[in-house]
């Protein structure tokens, strides 16, 4: 089946005890016994939900892989990703990298042992440099947030794979209507369900998709052992907006396109990044690996930051906000609100400067999103 059935029916057959259409809400901690010892496929919530269940057999389906499993949020289900490791070993990863992903690598997991070397993965010869004996995994995002660099999926997976270890791919930014990295080669991808997949902005979530039964049942026991998931209406909320997820990621497409086109070449910007122009670094890759080119455009203004603090606070239409992937387009400063985990210096070296702006594109009318963009542009001369 195609990805447009397979967003409305990949786990949502008709319930079986009620015939309901729409997966029900299963709002219970417990589920009872028909005697000592037998279930009926369901324990404890924690364990196992069937609102959860259904959600988790979808976006394994969008993926093109054999298992899915969510988390609370997608920081719960990167951590629960860590949880394949011990102590002692080695991840090599891209450093172009979401602020909570690396606050998480830098400040909480080298506690446990874990540790971590940072490398610039455009370039993938990069991590073969950076392996060591005790590497067991190697982590990247593409397109990278928020510089929108492009990272050869299945050039990290051929090395990670020769040294036996895992490529994990947080696949956040492309989603799986625009990009499968299992199909690629990564043995693991991570989403942040509160961005596109949600895609309504009113519901955090998160989700880890694997092919490999061994990396599942170690996944679902360490969720089980530390309890990151979601409640049964928010994995509710998450798989009615995933229902909707290609026909959204079309129009955020063609709204980010337009929204690109329009900036390019203003005076007030020094730089427009979008994966989508054919002189962007990364469109050879992108256009390798992607179905398309997403609904995210990185911005720089010429007048650095008090042009840019002016340009966030003056749109109408795009909210002041973090987040990104949701319906109504969001503006954030990526140096003080979704990287504020990295050092000045650190941020200045991935090119993440007091003059970038991001630019979630929503589905609001198009000429709307961009009027709105060229008012506020113009009181930053
Ligand atoms: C690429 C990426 N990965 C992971 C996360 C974390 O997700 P959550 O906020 O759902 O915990 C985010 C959040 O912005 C993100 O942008």
């Amino acid at each position: 089946m195609k990805f447009e059935t397979l967003a409305i029916h990949a786990g949502q057959a008709p319930d079986a005890a009620t015939g309901a259409s729409i997966v029900p809400v299963y709002q219970t901690v417990t589920f009872t016994h028909p005697a000592i010892g037998e279930d009926r496929g369901f324990v404890y919530s924690r364990s196992g939900n069937p609102t959860r269940s259904a959600l988790e057999t979808c976006i394994a389906a969008l993926e093109g892989a054999r298992f899915g499993l969510a988390y609370a949020s997608g920081m719960a289900a990167i951590a629960g990703t860590m949880q394949l490791l011990r102590s002692g070993d080695h991840v090599v990863v891209a450093d172009d990298l979401y602020g909570g992903s690396h606050r998480l690598f830098s400040k909480i997991l080298p506690n446990f042992g874990l540790r971590f070397s940072y490398v610039d993965a455009t370039r993938p010869e990069t991590i073969a440099k950076a392996l060591l004996p005790a590497t067991r995994m190697v982590w990247i995002e593409s397109p990278t947030n928020p510089m929108l660099r492009l990272i050869d999926i299945a050039a990290c997976a051929q090395i990670a794979r020769g040294h036996g270890a895992w490529l994990v791919v947080d696949n956040t930014f492309a989603t799986p209507y625009l990009q499968n990295p299992i199909a690629l080669g990564a043995h693991v991808v991570v989403h942040s369900t509160t961005k596109y997949l949600g895609g309504h902005s009113d519901v955090i979530g998160g989700a880890v998709v694997i092919d490999d039964e061994a990396l599942r049942d170690a996944l679902l026991f360490a969720r089980n052992a530390t309890g990151g998931v979601p409640g049964p209406w928010d994995a509710w909320l998450t798989l009615r907006g995933a229902k909707t997820l290609a026909v959204r990621m079309r129009q955020h497409e063609a709204n980010a396109r337009r929204v690109a086109e329009t900036l390019r070449g203003r005076p007030e910007l020094a730089a427009v990044h979008y994966p989508g122009f054919p002189d962007h670094p990364g469109h050879e890759v992108a256009c390798k690996q992607m179905r398309g080119f997403g609904g995210m455009v990185t911005i720089e203004l010429r007048g650095g930051e008090a042009a840019a603090r002016k340009f966030c606070e003056a749109t109408r239409v795009f909210a002041l906000g973090e987040s990104l992937g949701g319906v109504e387009s969001l503006v954030g400063y990526p140096f003080l609100m979704s990287h504020a985990a990295y050092s000045p210096e650190e941020k200045r070296a991935k090119g993440i400067t007091e003059a970038v702006v991001r630019l979630s594109v929503g589905l609001e009318d198009a000429d709307d999103l961009c009027d709105d963009l060229l008012q506020a542009l113009t009181l930053c001369r």
